[in-house]
């Protein structure tokens, strides 16, 4: 059993992965400004875990409270989910996402450097691939960046390597990201965007509740089975287990790792579509629009070297996905 800090840890991803490390034997606290996340989670997190749950909140470019959390409790690694990450936004307000990104990043390596702890898990994404027509993407493709987001992922992911690099007792597990979806089984937790969502799944989760009216399909024109999009979807229940592998990966060996988390498999916007419409039970409707600007044809990940790195393998399926993010909004539709 070990002492986990999770940055962001009432986040969509940050608050699943938590679970999962209480499952998995380890003691969890987490710090969170509540930017983006619902003040009941916390007491969500007991409901389901049965545990009471210790939360710092504040912000993670706050060394002194770094410094406090560090003091108080025995960390012995780092789960850091703390970030901005609307890819379009960024390109509005870079001067937040990169002081967010990797200003935080900085302060919390700082932090655990004077305090003596040195096994971080860092949440990056697939988008330092750039765009890209090698599909299943490897983890040794060339990082490039079309955003300020990506350009923040890639800085922090730089900054990891080139301090393990230099001191070998940092250990450090750099966990790229494909397209998180779902909720938890429980229903109790999930992904809670605003108004208009930006992403895929939880645009078509609004249209299902009738919050929204109608999907719009982002092109039709590429070159995949249907025409539309293929992204790897990966289920976030699955994506937590990945962050548990990564922690024991890094407590066990001592050594970092860099490696996609995806299932190997892409879905069309079609085929998303349509597993929602089974999911809740009716067809829901979409209009075929222009292309999104910015957006690949396909974006699939090479899922084998996190199997053989960390043993990490996606078990839930596109089905699964829906059917656990119908649960999770038509549960907070009911008891709104
Ligand atoms: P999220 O917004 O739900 O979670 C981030 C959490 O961090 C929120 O609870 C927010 O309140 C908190 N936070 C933000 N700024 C903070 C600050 N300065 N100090 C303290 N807390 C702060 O996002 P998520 O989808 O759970 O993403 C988690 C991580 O995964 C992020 O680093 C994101 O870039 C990365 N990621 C997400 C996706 C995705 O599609 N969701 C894909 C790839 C990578
Ligand atoms: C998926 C597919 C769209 C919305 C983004 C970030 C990425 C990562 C995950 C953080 C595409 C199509 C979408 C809609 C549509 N985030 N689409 N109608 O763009 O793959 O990835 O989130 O790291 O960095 O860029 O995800 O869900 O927006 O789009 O047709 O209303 O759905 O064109 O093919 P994306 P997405």
């Amino acid at each position: 059993m070990s002492r986990i800090l999770l940055t962001g840890g009432a986040g969509y991803i940050g608050s699943h992965t938590y679970l999962r490390l209480v499952e998995a034997g380890h003691q969890v606290v987490i710090l969170d400004n509540f930017m983006n996340a619902r003040d009941d989670v916390p007491e969500r997190l007991e409901r389901i875990s049965g545990h009471p749950v210790t939360v710092y909140r504040g912000d993670v470019r706050d060394r002194v409270l770094l410094d406090r959390v560090f003091a108080e409790q025995a960390i012995d690694g780092v789960v850091h989910f703390a970030a901005l990450k609307a890819v379009g936004e960024s390109v509005q307000k870079p001067l937040d996402y990169i002081h967010t990104n990797v200003g935080g990043l900085l302060t919390l390596m700082a932090a655990m450097e004077a305090a003596d702890v040195r096994r971080i898990v860092f949440s990056s994404s697939a988008t330092v691939y750039g765009d890209t027509d090698i599909q299943p993407i490897p983890e040794d493709h060339p990082r490039t960046y079309a955003s300020p987001y990506a350009y923040t992922k890639i800085t922090g992911e730089t900054a990891l390597e080139q301090v393990a690099a230099a001191d070998s007792r940092w250990a450090v597990g750099i966990l790229r990201y494909f397209n998180p979806v779902g909720a938890h089984r429980s229903a109790l937790i999930g992904e809670d965007p605003g108004d208009i969502p930006n992403n895929l799944m939880p645009y078509i989760a609004k249209v299902a509740t009738g919050e929204l009216p109608k999907i719009s399909v982002f092109g039709d024109d590429y070159d995949t089975s249907d025409g539309t999009g293929v992204r790897d979807y990966i289920h976030v229940e699955d994506l937590a287990q990945g962050h548990v592998l990564s922690l024991n990966a890094l407590i066990e060996t001592g050594q970092s790792h860099a490696v996609n988390l995806g299932t190997g498999t892409g879905s069309t916007v079609l085929e998303v579509i349509r597993a929602y419409s089974a999911a809740c039970g009716r067809d829901l409707p979409y209009d075929i629009v222009d292309r999104r600007p910015g957006d690949v044809a396909v974006l699939t990940a090479r899922p084998d070297k996190a199997r053989d790195l960390i043993g990490f393998e996606a078990r839930r399926t596109l089905d699964d996905m829906c059917r656990s993010s119908w649960a999770w909004v038509s549960g907070q539709i009911a008891n709104s």
